[in-house]
Protein backbone atom coordinates (compact mmCIF):
# COMPACT_ATOMS: atom_id res chain seq x y z
CA UNK A 1 0.00 0.00 0.00
CA UNK A 2 1.12 3.49 -0.73
CA UNK A 3 1.69 5.56 2.38
CA UNK A 4 -0.63 8.48 1.48
CA UNK A 5 0.21 12.28 2.84
CA UNK A 6 -2.33 11.69 5.32
CA UNK A 7 -1.22 9.37 6.99
CA UNK A 8 3.10 9.76 6.93
CA UNK A 9 4.70 9.64 10.42
CA UNK A 10 5.96 13.08 11.53
CA UNK A 11 9.02 13.39 14.22
CA UNK A 12 7.87 12.87 17.73
CA UNK A 13 9.19 16.62 18.94
CA UNK A 14 10.96 18.74 17.26
CA UNK A 15 13.89 18.86 19.40
CA UNK A 16 14.20 15.38 17.92
CA UNK A 17 13.58 16.50 14.58
CA UNK A 18 16.55 18.94 15.19
CA UNK A 19 18.82 16.16 16.52
CA UNK A 20 18.17 13.61 13.81
CA UNK A 21 19.00 16.13 11.39
CA UNK A 22 21.96 17.79 12.93
CA UNK A 23 22.97 13.75 13.20
CA UNK A 24 23.00 13.86 9.25
CA UNK A 25 25.07 16.88 9.45
CA UNK A 26 27.08 15.80 11.68
CA UNK A 27 29.27 12.85 10.50
CA UNK A 28 32.71 11.73 9.18
CA UNK A 29 32.51 14.95 7.25
CA UNK A 30 33.34 17.01 10.60
CA UNK A 31 35.74 14.73 12.75
CA UNK A 32 37.58 13.44 10.17
CA UNK A 33 37.63 15.27 6.54
CA UNK A 34 37.01 18.97 8.04
CA UNK A 35 40.27 18.89 10.95
CA UNK A 36 42.45 17.63 7.75
CA UNK A 37 41.33 19.78 5.18
CA UNK A 38 42.38 22.70 7.32
CA UNK A 39 45.57 21.01 8.18
CA UNK A 40 46.28 20.87 4.14
CA UNK A 41 45.00 24.64 3.67
CA UNK A 42 46.21 26.52 6.33
CA UNK A 43 44.57 26.52 9.35
CA UNK A 44 42.50 29.63 10.33
CA UNK A 45 42.05 31.07 7.11
CA UNK A 46 40.24 28.10 5.48
CA UNK A 47 37.98 28.03 8.69
CA UNK A 48 36.73 31.45 7.60
CA UNK A 49 36.02 30.61 4.12
CA UNK A 50 34.03 27.43 5.08
CA UNK A 51 32.09 29.14 7.44
CA UNK A 52 31.00 32.24 4.84
CA UNK A 53 30.39 28.87 2.32
CA UNK A 54 28.11 27.81 4.80
CA UNK A 55 26.23 31.31 5.51
CA UNK A 56 25.60 32.26 1.80
CA UNK A 57 25.16 28.76 -0.04
CA UNK A 58 24.64 26.17 2.33
CA UNK A 59 21.75 27.98 4.81
CA UNK A 60 19.88 29.22 1.80
CA UNK A 61 20.00 25.55 0.14
CA UNK A 62 19.41 23.73 3.42
CA UNK A 63 15.80 25.86 3.19
CA UNK A 64 15.32 25.31 0.59
CA UNK A 65 15.24 21.33 0.90
CA UNK A 66 13.52 21.60 4.31
CA UNK A 67 11.09 23.03 2.57
CA UNK A 68 10.46 21.20 -0.12
CA UNK A 69 10.12 17.76 2.11
CA UNK A 70 7.43 19.35 4.34
CA UNK A 71 5.54 21.03 1.63
CA UNK A 72 5.29 17.59 -0.27
CA UNK A 73 5.47 14.55 2.67
CA UNK A 74 8.21 13.06 0.15
CA UNK A 75 11.31 11.21 -0.87
CA UNK A 76 13.01 13.29 -3.19
CA UNK A 77 11.66 11.89 -6.01
CA UNK A 78 7.93 12.04 -5.13
CA UNK A 79 8.80 15.72 -3.80
CA UNK A 80 9.73 16.72 -7.92
CA UNK A 81 7.10 14.65 -8.86
CA UNK A 82 4.24 16.14 -6.80
CA UNK A 83 5.34 19.53 -7.93
CA UNK A 84 7.07 19.62 -11.49
CA UNK A 85 5.09 21.54 -13.45
CA UNK A 86 3.84 19.16 -16.97
CA UNK A 87 6.08 21.23 -18.50
CA UNK A 88 9.37 23.55 -18.12
CA UNK A 89 11.19 25.36 -20.35
CA UNK A 90 14.32 25.13 -18.16
CA UNK A 91 13.99 21.60 -17.62
CA UNK A 92 14.38 20.89 -21.44
CA UNK A 93 17.26 23.56 -21.69
CA UNK A 94 19.21 21.79 -19.50
CA UNK A 95 18.40 18.64 -20.89
CA UNK A 96 19.08 20.52 -24.71
CA UNK A 97 22.50 21.24 -23.23
CA UNK A 98 23.25 18.04 -21.94
CA UNK A 99 22.23 16.29 -25.05
CA UNK A 100 24.54 18.37 -27.07
CA UNK A 101 27.45 18.09 -24.41
CA UNK A 102 26.90 13.82 -25.32
CA UNK A 103 27.19 14.51 -28.74
CA UNK A 104 30.03 16.60 -28.79
CA UNK A 105 31.44 13.79 -26.13
CA UNK A 106 30.94 11.15 -28.66
CA UNK A 107 32.68 12.97 -31.57
CA UNK A 108 35.75 12.90 -28.47
CA UNK A 109 35.45 8.82 -28.25
CA UNK A 110 34.62 8.69 -24.79
CA UNK A 111 31.72 7.09 -25.40
CA UNK A 112 30.87 6.09 -21.77
CA UNK A 113 30.20 9.98 -20.89
CA UNK A 114 28.52 10.53 -23.91
CA UNK A 115 26.24 7.61 -23.28
CA UNK A 116 25.24 8.76 -19.83
CA UNK A 117 24.93 12.60 -21.00
CA UNK A 118 22.85 11.37 -23.77
CA UNK A 119 20.36 9.39 -21.24
CA UNK A 120 20.47 11.65 -18.57
CA UNK A 121 19.12 14.31 -21.29
CA UNK A 122 16.35 12.20 -22.46
CA UNK A 123 15.61 11.38 -18.74
CA UNK A 124 15.06 15.38 -17.97
CA UNK A 125 13.29 15.08 -21.60
CA UNK A 126 10.99 12.47 -20.39
CA UNK A 127 10.93 13.04 -16.77
CA UNK A 128 11.86 16.48 -16.48
CA UNK A 129 12.53 17.74 -12.46
CA UNK A 130 12.09 14.14 -11.34
CA UNK A 131 15.74 13.26 -12.57
CA UNK A 132 16.80 15.51 -9.79
CA UNK A 133 15.27 13.46 -6.91
CA UNK A 134 16.21 10.57 -8.42
CA UNK A 135 19.74 11.47 -8.62
CA UNK A 136 19.26 12.21 -4.89
CA UNK A 137 18.65 8.33 -4.64
CA UNK A 138 21.10 6.99 -6.08
CA UNK A 139 23.43 9.63 -4.38
CA UNK A 140 22.05 7.95 -1.08
CA UNK A 141 23.51 4.61 -2.28
CA UNK A 142 26.96 5.60 -3.69
CA UNK A 143 27.74 7.72 -0.53
CA UNK A 144 26.78 5.37 2.09
CA UNK A 145 28.53 2.23 -0.13
CA UNK A 146 31.85 4.49 0.89
CA UNK A 147 31.01 6.34 3.92
CA UNK A 148 30.02 2.64 5.44
CA UNK A 149 33.63 1.60 4.69
CA UNK A 150 35.43 4.47 6.51
CA UNK A 151 32.91 3.80 9.46
CA UNK A 152 33.87 0.48 9.35
CA UNK A 153 37.37 1.15 10.18
CA UNK A 154 36.08 3.40 13.03
CA UNK A 155 34.44 0.19 14.80
CA UNK A 156 37.72 -1.99 14.00
CA UNK A 157 39.83 1.09 15.76
CA UNK A 158 37.67 1.35 18.92
CA UNK A 159 38.08 -2.84 19.55
CA UNK A 160 41.79 -2.21 18.18
CA UNK A 161 41.99 0.46 21.05
CA UNK A 162 40.32 -1.75 23.68
CA UNK A 163 42.36 -4.58 22.90
CA UNK A 164 45.00 -1.88 23.20
CA UNK A 165 46.84 -2.58 20.02
CA UNK A 166 47.10 0.79 19.15
CA UNK A 167 50.23 2.01 21.41
CA UNK A 168 52.57 2.98 18.48
CA UNK A 169 55.81 5.04 18.58
CA UNK A 170 56.14 6.74 15.48
CA UNK A 171 53.37 7.89 13.02
CA UNK A 172 54.82 5.34 10.48
CA UNK A 173 54.83 2.42 12.02
CA UNK A 174 50.43 3.53 12.71
CA UNK A 175 50.43 4.03 9.24
CA UNK A 176 52.13 0.71 8.04
CA UNK A 177 49.48 -0.74 11.01
CA UNK A 178 46.50 1.40 8.86
CA UNK A 179 47.18 0.54 5.70
CA UNK A 180 47.68 -3.47 6.97
CA UNK A 181 44.42 -2.82 8.31
CA UNK A 182 42.37 -1.53 5.83
CA UNK A 183 43.64 -3.87 2.86
CA UNK A 184 42.86 -6.67 5.20
CA UNK A 185 39.52 -7.61 2.94
CA UNK A 186 38.15 -9.66 6.67
CA UNK A 187 38.63 -6.81 8.59
CA UNK A 188 37.36 -4.63 6.00
CA UNK A 189 34.19 -6.31 4.97
CA UNK A 190 33.47 -7.46 8.50
CA UNK A 191 33.24 -4.32 9.77
CA UNK A 192 31.65 -2.64 7.08
CA UNK A 193 29.17 -5.36 7.30
CA UNK A 194 28.54 -4.40 10.77
CA UNK A 195 28.26 -0.74 10.33
CA UNK A 196 25.57 -1.41 7.53
CA UNK A 197 23.51 -3.96 9.83
CA UNK A 198 23.34 -1.22 13.03
CA UNK A 199 21.72 1.71 10.06
CA UNK A 200 19.62 -1.44 9.09
CA UNK A 201 18.49 -1.77 12.53
CA UNK A 202 17.86 1.30 13.65
CA UNK A 203 15.83 2.53 10.27
CA UNK A 204 13.81 -0.82 9.95
CA UNK A 205 12.01 0.74 12.81
CA UNK A 206 10.64 3.81 11.59
CA UNK A 207 11.11 8.17 12.29
CA UNK A 208 10.21 8.12 15.67
CA UNK A 209 10.90 4.86 17.21
CA UNK A 210 14.07 4.58 15.36
CA UNK A 211 16.03 7.47 13.64
CA UNK A 212 14.72 9.99 16.45
CA UNK A 213 15.40 7.90 19.41
CA UNK A 214 18.40 6.87 18.58
CA UNK A 215 19.37 10.40 17.57
CA UNK A 216 18.15 12.10 20.81
CA UNK A 217 20.64 9.43 22.82
CA UNK A 218 23.58 9.44 20.10
CA UNK A 219 23.79 13.10 19.57
CA UNK A 220 24.78 14.10 23.27
CA UNK A 221 26.73 11.08 24.04
CA UNK A 222 28.61 12.58 20.71
CA UNK A 223 28.80 16.01 22.56
CA UNK A 224 30.06 14.91 25.81
CA UNK A 225 32.76 12.71 24.55
CA UNK A 226 33.69 15.69 22.16
CA UNK A 227 33.93 18.10 25.61
CA UNK A 228 35.94 15.12 27.16
CA UNK A 229 38.11 15.21 24.60
CA UNK A 230 38.99 18.48 24.39
CA UNK A 231 39.46 19.20 27.84
CA UNK A 232 42.05 16.73 27.45
CA UNK A 233 43.56 18.10 24.88
CA UNK A 234 43.79 21.84 25.37
CA UNK A 235 45.10 21.06 29.26
CA UNK A 236 48.28 19.13 27.32
CA UNK A 237 51.54 21.33 27.66
CA UNK A 238 52.30 22.99 24.61
CA UNK A 239 48.60 22.67 23.41
CA UNK A 240 47.83 26.79 22.69
CA UNK A 241 50.47 26.18 19.47
CA UNK A 242 47.65 24.14 18.03
CA UNK A 243 44.27 26.44 18.56
CA UNK A 244 46.65 29.30 17.24
CA UNK A 245 47.40 27.14 14.18
CA UNK A 246 43.61 26.04 13.95
CA UNK A 247 41.66 29.83 14.59
CA UNK A 248 44.27 32.56 13.78
CA UNK A 249 43.58 33.16 9.99
CA UNK A 250 46.42 33.36 7.51
CA UNK A 251 44.97 34.91 4.71
CA UNK A 252 47.79 34.41 1.91
CA UNK A 253 46.78 31.00 2.39
CA UNK A 254 43.60 31.49 0.32
CA UNK A 255 43.17 30.60 -2.93
CA UNK A 256 41.09 29.16 -5.61
CA UNK A 257 41.34 25.75 -4.66
CA UNK A 258 41.08 26.25 -1.20
CA UNK A 259 37.80 28.32 -1.43
CA UNK A 260 36.18 25.31 -3.75
CA UNK A 261 37.37 22.95 -1.17
CA UNK A 262 35.38 24.87 1.64
CA UNK A 263 32.17 24.81 -1.07
CA UNK A 264 32.34 21.31 -1.54
CA UNK A 265 32.54 20.69 1.77
CA UNK A 266 30.54 22.48 2.87
CA UNK A 267 27.26 20.45 0.81
CA UNK A 268 28.74 16.98 1.92
CA UNK A 269 28.78 18.24 5.83
CA UNK A 270 26.04 19.96 5.65
CA UNK A 271 23.98 17.14 4.12
CA UNK A 272 23.05 18.97 1.29
CA UNK A 273 22.28 18.39 -2.57
CA UNK A 274 20.95 15.00 -2.65
CA UNK A 275 17.60 14.76 -0.76
CA UNK A 276 18.51 13.59 3.19
CA UNK A 277 17.17 16.31 3.99
CA UNK A 278 14.23 16.75 1.52
CA UNK A 279 13.15 12.98 3.35
CA UNK A 280 13.44 14.35 6.92
CA UNK A 281 11.57 17.62 6.28
CA UNK A 282 8.71 15.22 4.64
CA UNK A 283 8.24 14.08 8.24
CA UNK A 284 8.19 17.88 10.23
CA UNK A 285 5.08 19.33 11.06
CA UNK A 286 3.59 22.80 9.97
CA UNK A 287 4.03 24.42 13.57
CA UNK A 288 7.58 23.80 13.29
CA UNK A 289 9.53 27.00 12.55
CA UNK A 290 11.61 25.53 9.50
CA UNK A 291 14.07 29.06 9.22
CA UNK A 292 15.52 28.72 13.10
CA UNK A 293 15.65 24.74 12.34
CA UNK A 294 18.00 25.12 9.63
CA UNK A 295 20.07 27.81 11.38
CA UNK A 296 20.07 25.19 14.30
CA UNK A 297 21.01 22.12 12.13
CA UNK A 298 23.46 24.60 10.65
CA UNK A 299 24.69 26.06 13.87
CA UNK A 300 25.10 22.49 15.56
CA UNK A 301 27.33 20.81 12.30
CA UNK A 302 29.33 24.15 12.33
CA UNK A 303 29.96 23.74 16.16
CA UNK A 304 30.64 20.39 16.20
CA UNK A 305 32.92 20.61 13.67
CA UNK A 306 34.97 23.67 15.33
CA UNK A 307 34.70 21.82 18.56
CA UNK A 308 36.78 18.65 16.39
CA UNK A 309 39.45 20.70 15.38
CA UNK A 310 39.94 22.23 19.04
CA UNK A 311 39.77 18.12 19.82
CA UNK A 312 42.63 17.11 17.96
CA UNK A 313 45.00 20.34 16.95
CA UNK A 314 46.01 21.15 20.38
CA UNK A 315 46.51 17.18 21.33
CA UNK A 316 49.13 16.99 17.80
CA UNK A 317 50.74 20.23 18.34
CA UNK A 318 51.56 19.41 22.09
CA UNK A 319 52.77 16.11 21.18
CA UNK A 320 55.13 17.73 18.19
CA UNK A 321 53.12 16.56 15.17
CA UNK A 322 52.45 17.41 11.40
CA UNK A 323 49.18 19.15 11.59
CA UNK A 324 48.63 19.01 7.73
CA UNK A 325 48.82 14.94 7.78
CA UNK A 326 46.27 14.13 5.03
CA UNK A 327 43.87 11.44 5.39
CA UNK A 328 45.58 9.89 7.89
CA UNK A 329 45.36 12.38 10.60
CA UNK A 330 42.86 10.97 12.45
CA UNK A 331 43.82 7.01 11.76
CA UNK A 332 47.69 7.21 11.74
CA UNK A 333 48.61 10.73 13.35
CA UNK A 334 45.81 10.84 16.50
CA UNK A 335 46.50 7.19 18.03
CA UNK A 336 50.36 7.94 18.38
CA UNK A 337 49.37 10.98 19.99
CA UNK A 338 47.42 9.67 22.27
CA UNK A 339 49.80 6.76 22.85
CA UNK A 340 52.26 9.69 24.21
CA UNK A 341 49.47 10.99 26.76
CA UNK A 342 48.86 9.12 29.99
CA UNK A 343 45.48 6.33 29.20
CA UNK A 344 46.28 6.63 25.53
CA UNK A 345 44.18 3.22 25.21
CA UNK A 346 40.99 5.80 27.15
CA UNK A 347 41.98 8.95 24.67
CA UNK A 348 41.80 6.56 21.66
CA UNK A 349 38.46 4.37 22.46
CA UNK A 350 36.56 7.37 23.11
CA UNK A 351 37.74 9.58 20.09
CA UNK A 352 37.09 6.33 17.77
CA UNK A 353 33.73 6.08 19.25
CA UNK A 354 33.03 9.02 18.83
CA UNK A 355 33.82 9.04 15.22
CA UNK A 356 31.37 5.60 14.94
CA UNK A 357 29.05 7.69 16.78
CA UNK A 358 29.23 10.57 14.01
CA UNK A 359 28.73 8.42 11.29
CA UNK A 360 26.38 5.85 12.48
CA UNK A 361 23.43 9.01 12.92
CA UNK A 362 24.75 10.15 9.59
CA UNK A 363 24.94 6.67 7.97
CA UNK A 364 20.92 6.03 8.71
CA UNK A 365 19.94 9.35 6.82
CA UNK A 366 21.82 7.73 3.36
CA UNK A 367 19.71 4.27 4.26
CA UNK A 368 16.55 6.44 5.05
CA UNK A 369 16.89 8.37 1.99
CA UNK A 370 16.48 5.06 -0.28
CA UNK A 371 14.05 3.45 2.08
CA UNK A 372 11.80 6.47 1.60
CA UNK A 373 11.73 6.32 -2.17
CA UNK A 374 10.82 2.61 -1.83
CA UNK A 375 7.92 2.67 0.42
CA UNK A 376 6.27 6.05 -0.90
CA UNK A 377 6.85 5.88 -4.65
CA UNK A 378 6.73 1.89 -4.81
CA UNK A 379 4.21 0.90 -2.02
CA UNK A 380 7.31 -1.59 -0.32
CA UNK A 381 6.78 -2.36 3.28
CA UNK A 382 10.10 -0.44 5.59
CA UNK A 383 11.58 -3.60 6.38
CA UNK A 384 11.73 -4.76 3.04
CA UNK A 385 13.00 -1.79 1.83
CA UNK A 386 15.77 -1.00 4.41
CA UNK A 387 16.81 -5.09 4.07
CA UNK A 388 16.93 -5.55 0.72
CA UNK A 389 18.93 -1.81 0.14
CA UNK A 390 20.68 -2.13 2.84
CA UNK A 391 22.10 -5.72 1.49
CA UNK A 392 22.94 -4.06 -2.21
CA UNK A 393 24.70 -1.29 -0.29
CA UNK A 394 26.24 -3.71 1.51
CA UNK A 395 27.50 -5.46 -1.81
CA UNK A 396 28.17 -2.66 -3.48
CA UNK A 397 30.22 -1.08 -0.72
CA UNK A 398 32.48 -4.21 -0.53
CA UNK A 399 34.17 -3.37 -4.21
CA UNK A 400 35.41 0.10 -2.41
CA UNK A 401 36.10 -2.08 0.88
CA UNK A 402 38.61 -4.45 -0.86
CA UNK A 403 40.29 -1.44 -2.98
CA UNK A 404 40.73 1.31 -0.96
CA UNK A 405 44.59 1.82 -1.74
CA UNK A 406 44.27 -0.13 -5.41
CA UNK A 407 42.38 -1.80 -8.30
CA UNK A 408 44.33 -5.26 -7.52
CA UNK A 409 41.65 -7.22 -5.95
CA UNK A 410 39.38 -6.16 -8.79
CA UNK A 411 41.13 -5.28 -11.78
CA UNK A 412 38.32 -6.58 -13.87
CA UNK A 413 36.09 -3.74 -12.72
CA UNK A 414 39.04 -1.40 -13.54
CA UNK A 415 39.48 -2.70 -16.91
CA UNK A 416 35.34 -2.33 -17.48
CA UNK A 417 35.40 1.08 -16.04
CA UNK A 418 38.61 2.42 -18.36
CA UNK A 419 37.14 0.53 -21.31
CA UNK A 420 33.90 2.37 -20.75
CA UNK A 421 34.79 5.99 -19.30
CA UNK A 422 38.55 6.37 -20.78
CA UNK A 423 39.31 7.08 -16.66
CA UNK A 424 39.64 5.13 -13.23
CA UNK A 425 41.24 7.78 -11.08
CA UNK A 426 42.37 6.11 -7.81
CA UNK A 427 40.61 3.08 -6.50
CA UNK A 428 37.43 2.28 -6.96
CA UNK A 429 36.89 3.91 -3.04
CA UNK A 430 38.04 7.03 -4.80
CA UNK A 431 36.07 6.83 -8.27
CA UNK A 432 32.41 6.54 -5.82
CA UNK A 433 33.80 9.22 -3.92
CA UNK A 434 34.59 11.54 -6.63
CA UNK A 435 31.17 10.53 -8.04
CA UNK A 436 28.83 11.60 -5.55
CA UNK A 437 30.76 14.44 -3.87
CA UNK A 438 32.19 16.17 -6.96
CA UNK A 439 29.29 15.38 -9.39
CA UNK A 440 25.74 14.31 -8.02
CA UNK A 441 26.26 16.66 -4.79
CA UNK A 442 26.98 19.88 -6.88
CA UNK A 443 24.81 19.35 -9.25
CA UNK A 444 21.97 18.19 -7.07
CA UNK A 445 22.41 21.25 -5.25
CA UNK A 446 22.57 23.51 -8.55
CA UNK A 447 19.43 22.20 -9.56
CA UNK A 448 17.70 22.06 -5.95
CA UNK A 449 17.95 26.19 -6.25
CA UNK A 450 16.64 26.41 -9.63
CA UNK A 451 14.38 24.71 -9.26
CA UNK A 452 12.98 26.08 -6.21
CA UNK A 453 14.22 29.47 -7.19
CA UNK A 454 12.76 29.58 -10.93
CA UNK A 455 10.29 26.61 -11.71
CA UNK A 456 8.11 26.09 -8.01
CA UNK A 457 8.88 29.77 -7.26
CA UNK A 458 10.12 31.61 -3.94
CA UNK A 459 6.51 32.86 -3.21
CA UNK A 460 5.18 29.37 -3.10
CA UNK A 461 8.40 28.30 -1.07
CA UNK A 462 7.88 30.94 1.24
CA UNK A 463 4.45 30.78 1.76
CA UNK A 464 5.31 27.51 3.16
CA UNK A 465 8.19 28.67 5.01
CA UNK A 466 5.80 30.90 6.63
CA UNK A 467 3.91 27.83 8.50
CA UNK A 468 4.95 27.81 11.89
CA UNK A 469 8.30 30.54 11.87
CA UNK A 470 5.55 33.23 13.02
CA UNK A 471 6.39 36.68 11.06
CA UNK A 472 11.08 35.19 10.55
CA UNK A 473 10.36 35.42 6.65
CA UNK A 474 9.16 39.08 6.95
CA UNK A 475 11.16 40.37 9.47
CA UNK A 476 12.45 44.21 8.45
CA UNK A 477 16.32 43.32 8.78
CA UNK A 478 17.55 46.49 8.28
CA UNK A 479 15.47 48.51 10.75
CA UNK A 480 15.50 45.67 13.02
CA UNK A 481 19.30 45.88 12.84
CA UNK A 482 19.57 49.56 12.91
CA UNK A 483 17.51 49.91 16.25
CA UNK A 484 14.24 50.85 14.08
CA UNK A 485 11.89 48.28 15.59
CA UNK A 486 9.77 50.32 17.31
CA UNK A 487 9.36 53.24 14.68
CA UNK A 488 6.25 53.38 12.37
CA UNK A 489 8.46 53.01 9.62
CA UNK A 490 9.50 49.26 10.63
CA UNK A 491 6.00 48.39 9.23
CA UNK A 492 5.55 49.90 6.26
CA UNK A 493 5.39 47.84 3.27
CA UNK A 494 8.20 49.11 1.07
CA UNK A 495 10.61 47.45 3.03
CA UNK A 496 12.31 44.99 0.72
CA UNK A 497 15.33 43.36 2.70
CA UNK A 498 13.26 40.54 4.84
CA UNK A 499 14.87 36.70 5.07
CA UNK A 500 12.72 35.83 2.50
CA UNK A 501 13.71 38.60 0.17
CA UNK A 502 17.41 37.84 0.88
CA UNK A 503 16.96 34.38 0.53
CA UNK A 504 14.78 34.13 -2.62
CA UNK A 505 18.19 36.14 -3.87
CA UNK A 506 20.49 34.08 -2.92
CA UNK A 507 18.74 30.84 -4.13
CA UNK A 508 17.71 32.53 -7.85
CA UNK A 509 21.05 33.94 -8.13
CA UNK A 510 24.21 33.55 -5.79
CA UNK A 511 23.98 29.71 -5.25
CA UNK A 512 23.63 28.44 -8.78
CA UNK A 513 26.00 30.51 -9.77
CA UNK A 514 28.80 29.71 -7.05
CA UNK A 515 27.93 26.09 -7.45
CA UNK A 516 28.06 25.86 -10.93
CA UNK A 517 31.56 27.65 -10.88
CA UNK A 518 32.84 25.43 -8.25
CA UNK A 519 31.61 22.32 -10.17
CA UNK A 520 33.02 23.40 -13.44
CA UNK A 521 36.25 23.93 -11.79
CA UNK A 522 36.40 21.14 -9.74
CA UNK A 523 35.62 18.86 -12.92
CA UNK A 524 38.68 20.83 -14.93
CA UNK A 525 36.43 23.01 -17.43
CA UNK A 526 37.27 26.25 -15.84
CA UNK A 527 40.65 27.51 -14.77
CA UNK A 528 41.53 30.36 -12.77
N1 LIG B 1 27.00 15.10 6.43
C1 LIG B 1 27.70 13.86 6.55
C2 LIG B 1 29.10 14.13 7.07
O1 LIG B 1 29.49 15.30 7.22
O2 LIG B 1 29.80 13.18 7.34
C3 LIG B 1 27.77 13.10 5.26
C4 LIG B 1 26.46 12.95 4.57
C5 LIG B 1 25.38 12.38 5.25
C6 LIG B 1 26.30 13.43 3.29
C7 LIG B 1 24.15 12.30 4.64
C8 LIG B 1 25.08 13.36 2.68
C9 LIG B 1 24.01 12.81 3.37
F1 LIG B 1 22.87 12.71 2.79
Amino acid sequence: MKASAGTRETWGSSLGFILAAAGSAVGLGNIWKFPYITGLNGGGAFVLVYLLCITIIGLPVMLCELTLGRHTRRNPVGAFKALSPPSSTLAQLIGAILVFAGFILLCLSTWGWAVTMLLLGAAIFRYSWIVVGAMGVVAGFTILSFYSVVAGWTIGYIWKAVAGQLGFTTVAAAASHFVGFITHPGWAIGCHLVFMLLCMVIVVRGVQAGIERWSKILMPVLFILLVVLIIRGLTLPGAMAGVRFFLSPDFSKINADCILQALGHAFFTLSLGMGAIITYGSYVDKKQNIFLATLSIAGLDTLIALMAGLAIFPAVFAQGFEPGAGPGLVFQVLPTVFNQIPLGALWATLFFLLLMVAALTSGISLLEVVTAYFVDERGWSRSRATIVFGAVIFFLGCFSAVSVTGWERIEWLHRIILAVFGTARGSFFDVMDNLSSNWLLPLGGLFISLFVGWVWGPAKAVAEIRHGSHNFADVHLISLLAGLKDDPSHNSDVHVLTLASIWGFFIRFLSPVAVLVAFLYTIGWLQF
